[in-house]
């Protein structure tokens, strides 16, 4: 059985809010907490540190990607210089969509959230 690990008081997960818990990021979109793991798929950025936009998506931190956290898949790939490169924004939503985050399992307890 898979260890679970604390979150945090399910109150403290607003809508917006990511954080870290072991290896996932754990966040509120749109009112539905999800749990990714959170090494992005382009260049390892923690997306723990990352944040929701107005689509529901987690953004990286660091060039920009997004992800739909249920699937895990990249909607849109690397930002900046890296935006620039032909065939990288396409090749990344393809990778995603054969390797996505993986997904956590989240239970809740007593008003505390737990993910494993
Ligand atoms: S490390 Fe996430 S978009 Fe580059």
């Amino acid at each position: 059985m898979a260890r679970e690990i604390e979150v945090g008081p399910e109150a403290d997960l607003a809508p917006g809010v990511v954080r870290g818990a072991g290896r996932y990021a754990v966040g509120n979109s749109a009112d539905e907490l999800f749990a990714v793991t959170r090494r992005c798929r382009h260049l390892g950025a923690d997306l723990a540190d990352g944040s929701i936009d107005g689509e529901g998506c987690l953004v990286c931190p660091w060039h920009g990607a997004k992800y739909d956290v249920a699937s895990g898949r990249m909607t849109r790939g690397p930002r900046g210089v890296f935006a620039k490169i032909p065939g990288m924004d396409a090749g990344y939503r393809l990778l995603t969509r054969v390797l996505p985050l993986g997904r956590g399992v989240l239970v809740k307890r007593d008003g505390t959230v737990f993910v494993r």
